[in-house]
């Protein structure tokens, strides 16, 4: 049976893990040496503060490929950002252009706005691996679509959408792209995929703690906040400021997890975007070799590849995915993710609803030994069923 003895952590497109060094570090210092609210004082540590708040929100900018970071909001997570976004956007008799492949941070919003507000929701369809025809889109498209939705790269199955082609047939509509599973591995240029509205997490590929994320909004294009408070900003009034950022960020902001954010962002800077990408790709192609020699396991998704996100999910003839969860955590150490990822579309859309699959994401901190690990362990586990 392969070593138990240090835990395998194959769950990155949940959370990554581990976070690298500086990002703790960074935390740590934030929270011993300065007050954490900024923009509401003028003393010494308030202003250190908002200095931590401004560094991220540019290197966010310029990650992103955004030329002003007051258009950078920050968020509580990705849901919250996607739910700015959907709920500021679409008006009564809006369409939206979505996807077989959203995740229900997306879907939940949308078909209660289906209900609520009218909207009409056309999914476009994908092929079995998760992938739509961009040339759907001006096919699907009509003066009242407002909105389209593009989950960048499925958590499901690591399939990419390309923003290039879809950007460029996005006509009179606007683009949001939920990032959630791509931002920090793959390249995303807000003005070079024609990106209107672009959420992100940062506790994924990004490096930084759960509890952050955000948005970045392109020039122009204003959206009505979805929580108002106090900003810091034109305190006397009773209304909501309309300055961008503040108009989106009521309340104390997380300055820790922003600052810790802010040292992913370095981290990834350091090591080269490219470096991590081609590593979680070296990582990907093993894992989708090997699962190949694996008779009675079907894997679901696009084949090893460049353009292909690191998520692999995959089921096992005879043994439920819960259970092959279990054995791998109880009798190997190994961490990974069964069911359906809150994506029931996708998985309808790759036939996998609702038992769903067992998801294994490999991140950068993962080595080809483990990959070699728990492929050895789901043979052995293929081997007793
Ligand atoms: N959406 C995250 C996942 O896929 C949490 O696991």
């Amino acid at each position: 049976m392969p070593d138990s003895s240090s835990p395998i952590y194959l769950d990155n497109a949940a959370t990554s893990f581990p976070k690298p060094p500086e990002v703790g570090a960074a935390m740590h210092r934030l929270i011993q040496e300065i007050s954490l609210s900024p923009g509401r004082s003028a003393h010494r540590f308030s202003l250190a503060a908002s200095r931590v708040i401004f560094e991220a929100r540019e290197l966010v900018a310029d990650f992103f490929g955004c030329p002003d970071s007051s258009r950078v909001v920050f968020t509580s997570n990705v849901t919250e950002a996607l739910n700015v976004g959907i709920f500021g956007l679409l008006q009564p008799g809006d369409q939206v252009l979505t996807t077989g492949m959203e995740h229900n941070s997306v879907m939940r919003p949308l078909r209660y706005l289906e209900k609520t507000r009218g909207i009409s929701l056309t999914i476009l369809p994908t092929d079995p691996s998760g992938n739509i025809d961009p040339d759907d889109i001006p096919r699907q498209l009509n003066a009242k679509t407002r909105l389209i939705i593009i989950n960048h790269v499925s958590n499901v199955t690591g399939a990419m959408a390309d923003l290039g082609a879809i950007g460029a047939r996005k006509g009179g509509a606007l683009l949001l792209v939920d990032a959630a599973q791509s931002a920090g591995v793959f390249p995303l240029d807000m003005e070079a995929f024609g990106i209107d509205f672009l959420a992100f997490t940062g506790h994924k590929g990004l490096f930084g703690p759960t509890g952050t994320g955000g948005f970045l909004l392109r020039q122009g294009l204003v959206v009505p906040p979805l929580t108002m408070g106090g900003t810091g900003s034109n305190s006397e009034l009773e209304e909501q400021p309309q300055l961008m950022p503040d108009c989106h960020e009521a309340g104390t902001p997380n300055t820790v997890g922003i600052g810790g954010l802010a040292a992913g962002l370095e981290y990834i800077k350091k090591t080269g975007r490219d470096t991590i990408r081609r590593h979680e790709a070296r990582l990907t192609r093993i894992l989708l070799e090997g699962l190949s020699q694996i008779q009675g396991v079907t894997v679901y998704g696009p084949p090893p590849s460049d353009t292909r996100g690191a998520a692999v999910s995959l089921t096992m003839d005879g043994k439920s995915v819960a259970d092959l969860a279990f054995l791998l955590d109880r009798n190997y150490g190994i961490m990974a993710r069964a069911g359906l990822h809150c994506a029931p579309a996708a998985h309808r859309s790759i036939g996998t609803f609702p038992q769903g699959t067992l998801r294994l994401s490999p991140g950068f901190f993962n080595t080809e030994g483990d990959i070699r690990t728990v492929l050895a362990a789901l043979d052995q586990i293929n081997a007793t069923r």
